[in-house]
């Protein structure tokens, strides 16, 4: 079934109180929900009650105290109707059984290594008793969870904790109550065997808050890290927003089992382990940064997403997309920005611009949809994100600050809508937001064509933008032409020989210009000489930009322009004509790029010399040359991913051959000091970073110097980050020596599934033919398992997604490999199954003997009887036709 935006209506009945009686037992568990309901005066008078169920067993029900009479309900697995409902407040009480251990979707209650816990985004709730499973129907949560104690000694609950005792010899129990009404997908409740480690917080209104994380007993040490991010967060928002915690006790809980990342459940976040755990030897740099930012992110929603939480699904941008801008914008204040943001903007080209180009393309608000966890896509999120912060630039941080002010204060309490958003910003600032909220509607990544002149007698400097977006068939604009879309271009003018140009335009406010029309001029006075454009600057709009700047005016951004990102960029554009013009050639593996890529070469050469040292995270990202998937992108169409592979091999080659003595005295300089204490901070992850990309250019152009090397520094290394840099490196020289540092590397980490999921990557990223049978074998590790999301996604995802030349292996046996998984896990764990599926996204784009081996694939996943709505929603989506 679909469901639709446009059909939204609000329930007929309403729940103001839930009681709910938790009686946890690993295979028959029972709750008892007292529901304290009432008709809607904005539903339909007279109308039955249908709450949802899923998978449920109904033991017993009771309406006001009083069995229902025959023929009053009617009760399937998944819905309870109450035929004729009193049309006056009323008390529904429903018991019903459930069975965690045998919960392998992980949406509901579960168990996680022993450990009960729930999922109910978006609508795992009606999983565990029947319900108005909807986000807009809001109620005040008491929950009294009772266990064995020596199965969980530790229960905890949304809220406040309220009562706690003891029952007989072996039981107990725990009650929590939470004042803040809340729709049910913010439901949690826990309970098992976990360490804590806690301290306390103090809001701002001077609250005093308890702040604990949860980890499997043992490691606790390794849970400080993301202790003292929820304080950091808790902090920043205050500082940047002005949004105090609003509870006495704040906890986090890691599980194994986890679908997702994170989830944001009211006072109880429940997250993926991998995001919470952390110490110097089990977690690299990068996951310190992902823990900090998920920690942030899932804490920023108790105002975006908790207190103003959604009216229907099509919303979730609403609270996705604002609270990953605000996770961003924590990262970049707490790190570095420019640095923060380059990585924001590799994400968006690697996933979100390949969804929005391929069949899978959605506007950030949907308009309709068969299965709503099939749309926590990067569009909802990332370029949801991006459409928040084109509003902050657009209405400038002062006025932003305050619309944010007013949304929350409009609507807190409610489940809002993106029109109520808009409007708190349109009432602040006194514009009209009509247009810019075309953004939400059209799916696609639109491109801008710039084009400039100089008029040296005139001394004008003219920019023409012309703006177009495809084409995208969505049921609510079938056929329609897409509107032009309010696009901010933060821009400036750099002299050729460096500097700015002081040059003045009407049109340009603040460094922005807004782009509202399909074809825009722009005319700057005063310009003598022939500038060089630096456009969006900051990323400023979520577009593809098409800019005949030549290599001169690129190199000379990349070593003047005043704009961090732009520099980069220019480094980006100048890789990237050199990448897709081998590429399309279907070029030969090289020993060099020509004479593009010694000019790249030589300027980078001057980049590095002049201040790698001054800020080697950003010299770091400088280095990386755009990836294989951004490369197709760029391609667009009869792509062949193998040529990609050799062009961008060819190209590390000559940037490791070239600047090689450069790069290994670098890395001599950034040395860490022997005994130096671990940080986890920026600039120390910085130095990291750049020492081991140029390890990895190093060894791309001298396999064997770059392999003693990687191979010394695998021993040496006291960090997780240096170990398992210097392994990735020794992963891409076939040989002797790769196998045993990968042997050894896999002993080593036996009993650390975190860790082994690195090494599973790893070599299901190898880019080799012999990686099918690498992966096959791996699928028999005793440490793998498919009921674990995170060993799916580490062994088969990085293997379908990431291994763009072994997955479109010419004769389809990667193709094979995703299939057969995707259909083995479906009836396990359909969400995780419809995730691993999306590897097809690019099908279209790749050269026919590939594409076809892709569609029978898809079309054998798509056949199979029985399927899932989930993988079924992802399978018919993906082949439709165009
Ligand atoms: N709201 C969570 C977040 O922080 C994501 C939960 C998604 N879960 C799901 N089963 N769809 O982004
Ligand atoms: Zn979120």
């Amino acid at each position: 079934t679909i469901v639709r935006l446009a059909d939204y209506r609000p329930s007929d009945y309403l729940i103001d109180r839930v009681d709910l009686d938790v009686r946890l037992h690993p295979t028959e568990t029972r709750v008892t929900a007292t529901l304290a309901l009432r008709p809607n005066p904005a539903g339909e008078p007279g109308a039955p009650l249908v709450l949802d169920g899923d998978e449920l067993t109904l033991l017993a029900i009771a309406l006001d105290g009083q069995p229902t009479g025959p023929g009053a309900i009617a009760v399937t697995p998944r819905a309870l109707t109450l035929h004729q409902p009193p049309q006056r407040p009323f008390v529904l009480e429903i018991e019903t059984q459930v069975n965690p251990s045998a919960n392998t979707k992980l949406m509901g209650l579960y168990r996680s290594n022993g450990v009960y816990c729930t999922q109910c985004e978006a609508d795992g709730f009606r999983r565990i008793t029947y319900f108005l499973d909807r986000p807009d129907v809001m109620a005040v949560y008491t929950t009294r969870i009772e266990a064995e104690r020596h199965e969980a000694p530790v229960l905890l609950g949304n809220g406040n904790p309220v009562a706690a005792g003891e029952l007989g010899l072996t039981r107990h129990y725990a009650v929590w109550h939470d004042p803040h009404p809340k729709p049910a997908y913010l439901f949690a409740l826990v309970g098992g065997r976990l360490g804590r480690v806690g301290s306390r917080f103090t809001t701002m209104e001077g609250r005093s808050v308890e702040v604990a994380v949860y980890v499997e007993p043992g490691k606790e040490g390794r849970a400080d890290f993301a202790l003292d991010a929820v304080a950091r967060s808790m902090a920043w928002d205050e500082r940047t927003f002005g949004r105090a915690y609003d509870l006495d006790v704040f906890n986090v809980v890691a599980v194994s089992d986890f679908n997702m990342g994170a989830m944001e459940n009211k006072g109880l976040n429940i997250f993926n382990d991998k995001y919470v755990l952390a110490s110097p030897d089990t977690a690299t740099d990068a996951d310190y940064a992902n823990i900090e930012a998920i920690i942030a992110h899932e804490y920023f929603h108790n105002w975006s997403g908790n207190r103003v939480t959604c009216r229907d699904w099509f919303q979730l941008c609403l609270k996705e997309g604002l609270t990953v801008f605000r996770d961003q914008e924590f990262s970049s204040d707490e790190r570095s920005r420019p640095v923060h943001r380059i990585a924001e903007v590799r994400t968006l080209r690697a996933r979100q611009f390949p969804e929005d180009a391929g069949p899978l393309a959605h506007p950030v608000r949907p308009q309709a949809y068969r299965e709503i966890n099939n749309f926590y896509t990067a569009t909802v999120y990332e370029k949801g994100a991006e459409i928040v912060r084109m509003l902050r630039t657009l209405l400038g941080p002062e006025t932003f600050r305050r619309g944010m002010d007013r949304y929350f204060a409009i609507c807190d309490g409610t489940a809002a809508t993106v029109e109520d958003f808009l409007a708190a910003f349109a009432a602040e600032s006194g514009r009209d937001l009509t247009a810019f909220s075309r953004w939400y509607e059209q799916a696609g990544t639109p491109t801008v064509a710039v084009s400039g002149r100089h008029d040296a007698a005139a001394r004008t400097y003219t920019l023409t933008f012309r703006q177009s977006l495809p084409v995208i068939a969505t049921e609510a604009a079938a056929g329609a032409a897409p509107r032009p879309l309010v696009i901010p271009v933060v821009l400036g003018l750099v002299a050729p020989g460096g500097g700015p140009v002081e040059a003045v335009s009407e049109r340009v406010r603040d460094g922005v210009f807004v782009l509202e029309t399909a074809e825009d001029t722009l005319v700057f006075t005063g310009v003598t000489a022939p500038p060089v454009p630096s456009l969006f600057r900051g990323f400023s709009a979520p577009v593809k930009v098409e800019h005949a700047l030549t290599r001169d005016e690129r190199l000379t951004l990349l070593a003047h322009d005043g704009d961090a990102f732009n520099r980069w960029q220019a480094a980006q554009s100048l890789a990237m004509e050199v990448l897709v013009g081998r590429a399309r050639a279907g070029a030969p593996l090289g020993p060099g790029a020509g004479p593009e890529g010694e000019a790249l070469t030589r300027a980078l050469a001057t980049f590095l010399d002049g201040e790698a040292l001054a800020d080697p995270a950003f010299a770091a990202l400088v280095l990386t040359l755009p990836g294989e998937q951004e490369i197709a992108q760029a391609i667009g169409a009869e792509v062949d991913p193998d040529a990609i592979w050799r062009a961008r091999q060819t190209l590390r080659v000559q940037l490791g051959r070239d600047l090689g003595p450069r790069l290994l005295a670098l890395r001599d300089a950034l040395a860490e000091a022997p005994g130096a204490p671990f940080s986890p901070d920026a600039a120390s992850a910085g130095r990291r970073a750049l020492r081991n990309a140029a390890l990895d250019l190093v060894t791309a152009a001298d396999p064997e110097t770059g392999t003693a090397l990687a191979v010394a520094q695998l021993d040496s290394a006291v960090t997780m980050t240096d170990r398992l840099a210097a392994l990735a490196t020794v992963s891409l020289v076939p040989g002797e020596a790769r196998e045993a540092a990968l042997t050894r590397f896999g002993e080593a980490s036996r009993h650390e599934p975190l860790v082994l999921d690195k090494w599973f990557a790893l070599q299901a990223m190898i880019p080799e033919p012999g990686t099918l049978d690498r992966v096959r074998g791996l699928m028999r590790h005793p440490a793998f398992s498919l009921g674990n999301p995170n060993r799916v996604r580490s062994l088969i995802a990085s293997f379908s997604l990431n291994n763009p030349t072994q997955f479109h292996r010419p004769d389809g046996a990667g193709y094979d490999l995703t299939a057969e998984v995707v259909l083995a896990l479906d009836g396990k764990n359909p969400q995780v199954a419809a995730r691993l599926l999306t590897a097809f996204n690019t099908w279209r784009m790749v050269e026919d003997g590939r594409r076809r081996q892709a569609e029978s694939a898809l079309r054998r996943v798509a056949e199979t009887p029985g399927l899932s709505p989930d993988v079924s929603d992802i399978a018919g989506r993906s082949l439709a036709p165009v």
